[in-house]
């Protein structure tokens, strides 16, 4: 996948982040930008989308952001957003797999609309997209980096479907690596632990003492600290970068050494 107009680890390349209007999403959005990438942003909620996209696109006009709306748990939405992207590009060389939501609910209180919510927004979600976006990736190869979870091989509290979801993520990774290989499409995740964000707030914020909660899952990582979104976001860059052309099919851990420890 050389394709070596521009600058920076991504020259010139078409990316597509989903989930980019925030957190996560949009710290990988504004560093594949700063690496000569042109940047997609798919994402439900349009008014943090276009505000990101447009505050990116300020930082340098010459690699303008671009917002898709779109609900990843709709799959006609999903088919309206690749045509959107058409209107701009031909092809794709990036996908990131990245939006995602956690219900926090035990087996008692979680319901069957529950489970398939969360099951399609972050799994059938990144499938679907994949398959919708497969006759743009170039015959000269494409990266795909799918944002699964420390919960996909850990279990943590009240998060049946959301560790479900995550682990069938690496599965999913797995498989595309394997079924793309041979037209040059590397697939792989990143598994984030504790990354402080809107999602992690809202578990913050819903826990009995969040100052406690803060101070203890800092502690919990090695590093002593969580992670920022660019933590994820550099990951990002290298799995979707030349730097990784022999790496396709692994689960990427990022998260401070959290998962290493025995006993907390
Ligand atoms: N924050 C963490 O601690 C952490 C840890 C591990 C993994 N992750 C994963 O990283 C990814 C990003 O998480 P975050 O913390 O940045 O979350 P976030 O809530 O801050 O941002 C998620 C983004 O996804 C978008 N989104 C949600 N549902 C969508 C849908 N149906 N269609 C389109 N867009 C949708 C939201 O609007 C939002 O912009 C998620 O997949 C999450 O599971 C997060």
């Amino acid at each position: 996948m050389d394709r070596s107009n521009g600058s920076g680890r991504l020259p010139g390349r078409v990316a597509l982040i989903t989930g980019g209007a925030q957190g996560i999403g949009r710290a990988i959005a504004a560093l594949f930008q700063r690496e000569g990438a042109c940047v997609f942003i798919l994402d439900c909620d349009s008014k943090a989308g276009s505000h990101t996209a447009a505050e990116l696109t300020a930082r340098n006009s010459s690699l303008p952001v671009r917002f898709i709306a779109a609900d990843l748990g709709k799959p006609a939405e999903i088919q309206n957003a690749v045509r959107a992207m058409q209107q701009f590009h031909d092809h794709v060389d990036i996908l990131v797999n990245n939006a995602g939501i956690e219900l926090d609910k035990t087996l008692n209180t979680l319901t069957f609309a529950d489970w398939d919510l969360v099951m399609n927004v972050n799994l059938r979600g990144a499938f679907l997209l994949a398959k919708e976006l497969l006759p743009f990736f170039p015959p000269s190869g494409a990266s795909i980096v799918n944002i699964s979870s420390v919960h996909a091989s850990h279990a943590f509290p009240d998060s049946i479907p959301y560790a479900c979801s995550k682990a069938a993520m690496v599965a999913l990774t797995r498989n595309l690596a394997l079924d793309l290989a041979s037209r040059h499409i590397r697939v792989n995740c990143i598994c984030p632990g504790y990354i402080d964000t809107r999602l992690w707030e809202h578990y913050l914020q819903s826990s009995a003492n969040p100052a406690q909660v803060a101070q203890q899952t800092a502690a919990l990582h090695p590093v002593g600290r969580r992670g920022v979104p660019n933590d994820v976001a550099e990951a990002a860059v290298f799995l979707a970068s030349d730097s990784s052309a022999f790496i396709t099919g692994t689960d990427l851990v990022v998260d401070g050494g959290l998962t290493v420890r025995a006993h907390p």
